[in-house]
């Protein structure tokens, strides 16, 4: 295979200026992943501890095969939402490694809130049932959870994608013979009852896990009847008398072991088969992505170099290399998993468009999974490409793209922009995961952009009323809060928190997570393919 040569050099100063702005960046990163981890008020966790609870990351690492990779998903969800310590949006989930098996797990935190569902967190579980039911990965729940956060409760209840939509994808995950495991390790309330009610195998914690649909303080209201909340739906109850719990356990430590005990006793899982090769290294050291990539989104930089940093060996076996130049497309293997990727180098033409749709079509054809790297500020624009057809040929991209039907992943690493977005994979595309990178903004056009735009359309108004054009004052009236807006709501970690991506990554650890994801991706066969595409306007 041929081999990506980098031209980047580590001792110049720009390298070193690049290396020190993304340092920057990735430690922050850092910090707010800690945040997210550890920041529980001394109250929650005294109280975590006097009800003999583990805390979510003890339960993770006991009920987790040890030095096995946790692939966490949207850890910042929520961030700095309703009042900025809903950290990731009140839960901790991930693809983790039980008996050697790829699991999605997923942990209310009780000490956020006594683990009550905001918005976001019916999002976060939505988005892990979208995983589980992609990837076909057993769903392994633990849950503690005070159920709906009632101060927004019409925000979480009633819709297609509230909270009623969880139960629901429950039970399409039975019909796809996925298994689902849930241990009761506090309240499943209301609804939150039907969490372990669906499930395939339910374990319960004996004193804190309890099921009901109504708590003791709504039974009383009720019906006047007194009874405390063990009484009303704990292990004892459930596993003796109701049957709607399986497994009795003393503690969150027993609860953890047993869930380790079904996944062993779950069936062999067979992995779709895709064309690998034993694993190396990059030429490159992926920390260099660090100082290949310019500290300004608009400065250009050949993606090339960072694929010489992602792929083995840094081989990459170039697809139409001088045609559509503005697009990258190659074959390549990633931790020795055959990937199809496709890297941004400028503006998408109709040629690069072409390229891109013919490149998909053979990676869905022949099984290869494809990897989107976005740098992308749109397709081109202008009379002369309008006449040569670039919406048609930008839509082939994107038909391409919608119907592809191997595993798709997406890293937003610089500017995602406009239908460019779409025609890269963005989320509404479906790729299994997509992750972005801490210096990433997505939005329809940049800010400056998007202020020209209404400047412009204002001015065109007033000629037709037969005004003068607005003032340099009022001009920036209009420029100043789209500005704002496009800071606030473009960047990474606004994308983040509204889980448009499953997290903000390092870009040095780009190659392994691509790595995790592929291998978790491969969970689920790849048959569904050769089941034809969209009409291609020519
Ligand atoms: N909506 C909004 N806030 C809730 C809540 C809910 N459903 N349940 C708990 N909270 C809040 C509490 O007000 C408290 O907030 P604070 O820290 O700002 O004071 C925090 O969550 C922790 O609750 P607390 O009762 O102190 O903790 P705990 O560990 O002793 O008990 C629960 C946690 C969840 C068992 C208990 O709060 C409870 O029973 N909640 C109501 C459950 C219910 O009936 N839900 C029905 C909704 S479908």
């Amino acid at each position: 295979m041929p081999v990506l040569r980098s031209s980047v050099d580590p001792n110049s100063d720009e390298y070193k200026a690049n290396f020190d702005h993304m340092a920057g960046l990735v430690e922050r990163l850092r910090e707010e992943l800690t945040k997210a981890r550890e920041d529980r008020s001394d109250r929650a966790r005294a109280r975590n501890a006097e009800l003999g609870k583990l805390t979510v990351s003890e339960r993770l690492d006991r009920v987790l095969d040890r030095n096995a990779p946790f692939l966490e998903i949207a850890p910042l969800a929520a961030w700095n939402m309703y009042d900025g310590r809903i950290h990731g949006a009140g839960s901790r989930a991930g693809i983790g490694v039980i008996q050697g098996r790829e699991v999605l797990v997923s942990a209310n935190d009780p000490m956020i809130k006594g683990g009550t569902i905001y918005p976001m967190g019916v999002k976060k579980t939505l988005r892990c049932q979208t995983i589980v039911m992609e990837n076909r990965l057993p769903a392994v729940t633990l849950v503690d959870s005070g159920g709906a956060y009632l101060p927004m409760q019409s925000e979480i209840f009633p819709d297609i994608d509230d909270g009623g939509r969880v139960f629901y994808n429950q039970a399409i995950i039975s019909k796809m013979n996925i298994p689902q495991i849930t241990a009761v390790m506090g309240l499943c309330t209301a609804g939150g009852a039907y969490i372990p009610a669906m499930s395939d195998h339910v374990v319960h914690v004996k004193g804190t896990g309890a099921i009901f649909l109504g708590g003791p303080p709504l039974v009383k209201a009720a019906t006047g009847e007194e009874v405390t909340a063990e009484e009303l739906g704990g292990a004892r109850l459930h596993c003796a008398e109701s049957g709607v719990s399986d497994y009795f356990a003393e503690d969150d430590a027993m609860a953890c072991d047993i869930i380790r005990e079904i996944v062993a006793n779950l069936p062999p899982q067979r992995k779709a088969e895709v064309a690998r090769r034993a694993p190396v290294d990059p030429l490159y050291d992926p920390k260099e992505i660090w100082g290949v990539v310019p500290r300004s989104l608009s400065t250009p930089y050949d993606i090339r170099e960072v694929m010489a940093r992602l792929v083995d060996g840094s081989e990459l076996l170039e697809f139409k290399r001088m045609y559509g130049p503005t697009l990258v497309c190659g074959w390549a293997h990633i931790h020795g998993y055959q990937v199809g990727i496709l890297g941004n180098n400028g503006v998408l033409f109709s040629e690069s468009a072409l390229k891109a749709t013919h490149f998909i079509q053979l990676c869905d054809r022949q099984g290869i999974p494809l990897v989107f790297l976005q740098n992308i500020s749109g397709y081109i624009i202008g009379r002369e490409y309008e006449r040569a057809g670039i919406t048609k040929d930008g839509h082939k991209m994107v038909a391409a793209v919608a119907t592809a039907t191997v595993p798709k992943l997406t890293v937003m690493c610089g500017q995602s922009f406009g239908a460019g977005n779409y025609g890269m994979c963005g989320r509404a595309y479906s790729p299994r995961f997509l992750w972005t990178w801490p210096n990433a903004q997505i939005g329809v056009m940049g800010a400056e952009e998007a202020a020209k735009v209404l400047i412009t359309v204002k001015n065109d108004q007033l000629a037709r009323e037969g005004q003068p054009p607005l003032p340099p004052e009022m001009e920036e009236l209009i420029r100043g809060p789209v500005r704002e807006a496009g800071e606030k709501e473009g960047n990474a970690y606004y994308s983040t928190a509204n889980l448009w991506d499953d997290g903000i990554i390092d870009p040095a650890k780009t190659r392994d997570v691509l790595g995790l994801a592929l291998s978790a991706a491969l969970n689920a066969p790849l048959d569904q393919r050769d089941q034809g595409h969209a009409t291609f306007r020519m």
